[in-house]
């Protein structure tokens, strides 16, 4: 299987090699197009079409002021790690699905779609509303996104091989998690029933990656969750007097606990799906490891402004987050060289902190297994620090 796979890609590969090399002389490219599910650390903007009745989140100013000079709806000043990885690979932005399917020109999709959503968790609706917990972003589970991609399928290759063809050469980026976890301990509910809805979070993540390898997705990615004790808004949010909860970074190490538990669980599953499937590629981008030394030693990284206060809000110290104002609206505003900060509003990191991570990633301590690093461009390791932000 395995051996007859690269048979048949490497002409195609050489193809592409040469022509990537007249284009753009800095990257090769071994993926051939990039799929993206899951929740605002993915979305390049499906949350514009997907509106919730309210003016949406990430879609003002100064959302995108650091790269697109516009609110593309990413949540970030800038580039997120998907939109790199594509950079780095040779690859466009990933489109959004929902971008793509209301516009009326003719979009080639061959490269790539991004189905993730701001707020998407990995439970569907129905688990949440059963429990009395409020969900602001119903339609967007992991579970409407595979099915989005399995419509699109439909119309994308015409045969089962042209898809088998198309899938086998991709990379697909996943990130789901955060948001179950953060709508149960939102609603005011226990650690201990978030760290309980933990197995079957997990375990909905791994029915999901089993039906991609079925549908011949040659390599899939799937990102580990932030350590969320250390983002701006949570430690607002469940600010403590007692100092037992917080860690020597300042995190609060409780829901970094809660974190950690969810992706130790993550790995377990995925080394036994790729036991099962020794013929699919399973990376787990370990995000959570490959961000932390930035609380630990921020001034290290170019983060001179500290590792927990918000580039954007209004809060003040310590953190400058008011949990009734998010980032973009009055009297919300962004200091200024977002790349001095880690927290970009609270609950998302800076294009600077993403470009850091995207960089572990690739270059491999932050990727089991590594990513094949003969699919990398040079740029990134062109790019060591966040220093040449500073014009
Ligand atoms: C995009 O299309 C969907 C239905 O396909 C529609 O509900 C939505 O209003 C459209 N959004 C925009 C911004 O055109
Ligand atoms: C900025 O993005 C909006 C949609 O988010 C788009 O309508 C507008 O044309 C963009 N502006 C520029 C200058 O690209
Ligand atoms: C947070 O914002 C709300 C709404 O603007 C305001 O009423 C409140 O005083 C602010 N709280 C703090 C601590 O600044
Ligand atoms: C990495 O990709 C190159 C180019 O496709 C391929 O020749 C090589 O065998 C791959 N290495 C691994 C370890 O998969």
């Amino acid at each position: 299987m395995a051996s007859s796979r690269h048979f048949l890609h490497k002409p195609r590969l050489l193809h592409i090699f040469l022509i990537l090399t007249i284009l753009t002389p800095y990257a090769i490219s071994c993926y051939t197009s990039i799929f993206g599910f899951g929740d605002s650390l993915i979305d390049t903007g499906n949350i514009v079409y997907v509106s919730r009745g309210k003016v949406p989140d990430c879609v003002i100013p100064p959302y995108g002021e650091t790269y697109f000079h516009n609110s593309t709806g990413r949540c970030c000043d800038g580039r997120l790690i998907i939109d790199f990885i594509a950079q780095n690979l040779g690859l466009p932005f990933v489109p959004p699905y929902f971008g793509v399917r209301n516009s009326s020109g003719a979009v080639n999709l061959e490269k790539g779609v991004n189905f993730a959503v701001i707020g998407a968790s990995t439970l569907d609706d129905s688990f949440f509303e059963e429990r009395g917990i409020p969900n602001d972003f119903k339609h967007v589970s992991l579970r409407c996104q595979l099915n989005w991609f399995k419509d699109l399928l439909r119309s994308l290759c015409s045969t089962p091989s042209s898809c088998k063809k198309l899938l086998q050469s991709s990379l697909l980026m996943m990130d789901f998690g955060g948001n179950d976890y953060i709508r149960t301990l939102t609603a005011g509910r226990s650690v201990e029933e978030a760290r309980s809805y933990v197995p079957l979070v997990v375990n909905t993540m791994a029915s999901a990656i089993n039906e991609l390898i079925e549908l011949e997705v040659g390599t899939i990615m799937v990102q580990a969750t932030l350590p969320l004790g250390c983002l701006s808004y949570f430690l607002t949010y469940f600010r403590s007097t007692d100092k037992e909860e917080y860690d020597s970074c300042g995190c609060l190490s409780w829901l970094n606990k809660l974190v950690e538990y969810h992706n130790e669980l993550l790995q377990i599953k995925l080394k036994h799906i790729r036991e099962l499937h020794p013929h699919a590629t399973i990376i787990y981008g370990d995000l959570y490891n490959a961000a932390l030394p930035f609380f630990l030693s921020p001034r290290k990284f170019g983060f001179t402004k500290g590792a927990l206060i918000a580039c954007c809000g209004t809060g003040g110290p310590p953190y400058n987050i008011n949990t009734s104002v998010d980032c973009g609206y009055p009297p919300t505003f962004a200091f200024d060289h977002p790349f001095l900060y880690v927290n970009w509003d609270g609950y998302h990191l800076t294009e600077a902190a993403y470009r850091l991570i995207t960089k572990g990633l690739l270059e491999g301590r932050y990727t089991i297994p590594p990513i094949n690093t003969s699919c990398v461009s040079t740029v990134m390791s062109a790019e060591h620090s966040n220093f040449d932000y500073v014009r």
